[in-house]
């Protein structure tokens, strides 16, 4: 029997019809449909002891019975639907119909730990979901989307209340550890680490694609001067979209994955080249070609800074970069993947990455991280500057994240490789995290506020060399990476993310004044 109905009903336990009327699989289709027939119910569950394993629908009958075969010598298991779809008793109505809606199930069973507790129809499930006040279903979608799964994915994932990250199946801490940037690169494009010869062979064929392609080298000049001041990762933008229109990169629909992963390897080996391209110009320097005997962090340094650096800075940088190249569905993540899903080409998907990376909430922070430090000066005045910035309501830049509720590993490693690049910054960094954490938890309890990956970051990049204005577009050249790993993932399986919102505004339809 339903449990409750109306307005009141919010999750799947609520209106589900329990217990749900079941037929085993040794019995005989005659059988199954006679007790539907007495229940008056539409679909009975095959189980297993307690366990779902099928589900016979008014559906299948009217397929058994056009098969002309003979109902008392057919067993269910012939006729039904193995390994049904289920659905968790907890799951909020709204939630349950806008995910199950689009998979054509009529009936779908209720398990709670692999035991069927009920069934729930699509039919009560939708007259739930349409019947809750705006507010409700806006509460049972977290603004922002926080929590909210939207996709599978096989690429990494983030574990925030534990402090642990990983790409595939690997510690993303561990990588960088221990492996290059063109491993991990490897990693998340094919799916494993590569041996040292497919290193090599990966290397070679990212190499040639360094280089700024011919047409768009002359327009670099021109993009570096627009703005002021000029923010680099605008300029990277506008020159990936320009690659995109260069390469004549195809709508990733139109494609096949060979040659969407050839647009992904084009747009990921030049970007390093594009940023210190532009940057150089904006100073008023020559840009410096791309070193082939150079690894891609070192690379990096080399063309941003005209000399080859110390392999301790090139290994800092790299480490760094490995650390980002990808976290969940972050929000540069998630635009790539909508825009994926259009249907789109590459660079499009690629420079709606960066728009939403470039905001302070997502990427913008590492140089204001390291502004704070400047500001506060000195160890005693991290209490008082803290304090006072926390109390006016401003946000302590580097600190707090979404998903994290513990420390951010990325921000331990970082820690750790600061401490051995010895920068004078690092004393003064490890006394403001300290004392912003307390402070935190004493002004804002319960928020569980703590470093993100862009706090140590800064001091990591101003330890070797790389410049405020370039610390947001270095996170980029690695998150690229990321980004068309899930562009990839998305365009091999895809489906158009369209959701729906909630409209909340003056009823409709209004009549519409005339002007007379
Ligand atoms: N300093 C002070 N208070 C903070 C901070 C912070 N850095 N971060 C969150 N809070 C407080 C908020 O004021 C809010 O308090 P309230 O409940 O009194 O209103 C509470 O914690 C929750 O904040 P939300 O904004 O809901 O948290 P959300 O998950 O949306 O924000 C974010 C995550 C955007 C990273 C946030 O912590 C922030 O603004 N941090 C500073 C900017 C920053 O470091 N950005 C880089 C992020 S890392 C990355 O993108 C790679």
């Amino acid at each position: 029997m339903a449990h409750t109905t109306g307005a009141t009903a919010r999750t799947v336990a609520d209106i589900m019809s329990s217990p749900a009327v079941t037929a085993t699989t040794a019995e005989t289709i005659a059988e199954a449909s006679g007790r539907m027939g007495e229940r008056r119910v539409g679909s009975v569950v095959v189980v297993d002891g307690d366990r779902p394993v099928g589900i016979l629908t008014e559906r299948d009958l009217v397929r058994f019975a056009a098969s002309g075969a003979d109902p008392s010598a057919t067993k269910v298991s012939e006729w039904m639907t193995a390994d049904p779809y289920t659905v968790a008793p907890d799951r909020a109505v709204s939630n349950a119909f806008q995910s199950l809606s689009e998979k054509g199930y009529r009936h779908i069973p209720v398990v709670d730990d692999g035991a069927l507790v009920g069934i729930v129809s699509m039919r009560d499930l939708m007259k739930i979901a349409q019947i809750q006040p705006a507010g409700r279903l806006a509460g049972e979608v977290p603004l922002g989307l926080e929590g909210v799964v939207v996709a599978e994915t096989h690429i990494g994932h983030v574990r925030g209340q534990e402090g642990f990250y990983h790409y595939r199946q690997y510690n993303a801490v561990e990588l960088a550890e221990k492996r290059t940037l063109e491993d991990v690169w490897h990693l998340m494009f094919y799916g494993d680490l590569p041996t040292i010869a497919e290193r090599e062979r990966f290397t070679e064929e990212v190499r040639p694609f360094r280089e700024i392609p011919e047409l768009v080298q002359p327009l670099m000049a021109n993009v570096a001067k627009l703005g002021d001041p000029f923010v680099p990762l605008n300029g990277l933008r506008s020159a990936v979209s320009l690659l995109g229109s260069a390469l004549d990169f195809r709508p990733s629909l139109d494609i096949d994955v060979d040659e969407l992963r050839h647009n992904a390897m084009q747009v990921c080996a030049v970007v390093p080249t594009f940023l210190t391209t532009l940057y150089r110009l904006n100073q008023g320097l020559e840009p410096i070609a791309p070193h082939p005997e150079l690894p891609y962090a070192a690379n990096y340094l080399y063309m941003m800074q005209g000399e080859i650096p110390t392999p301790e800075h090139a290994r800092a940088v790299e480490q760094y970069l490995i650390s980002t190249i990808d976290h969940g569905f972050n929000a540069s993540t998630f635009t790539a993947r909508v825009i994926t899903s259009t249907g789109a080409d590459l660079a499009a998907a690629v420079t709606g990455g960066i728009g939403a990376l470039s905001g302070p909430l997502h990427g913008g922070a590492p140089s204001r991280a390291l502004d704070m430090l400047d500001a506060v000066g000195t160890a005693e005045n991290a209490e008082p500057w803290i304090r006072a910035s926390v109390e006016r309501g401003d946000r302590l830049m580097g600190f707090g994240h979404r998903v994290y509720k513990t420390d951010d590993p990325r921000s331990i490693m970082l820690r750790g490789v600061a401490e051995r690049l010895g920068d004078g910054n690092v004393e003064l960094a490890k006394e403001i995290e300290t004392t912003a954490v307390r402070v935190l938890a004493e002004l804002k309890p319960g928020r569980k506020l703590y470093t993100n990956v862009e706090f140590y970051a800064g001091i990591v990049m101003d330890a070797c060399g790389v410049p405020r204005e370039m610390f947001t577009p270095t996170f980029a050249s690695s998150r690229v990476i990321g980004w068309t790993s899930h562009i990839l993932e998305q365009a091999a399986d895809n489906r158009l993310i369209r959701p729906s919102a909630e409209y909340v505004g003056a009823p409709p339809p209004q009549p519409v004044p005339t002007i007379d």
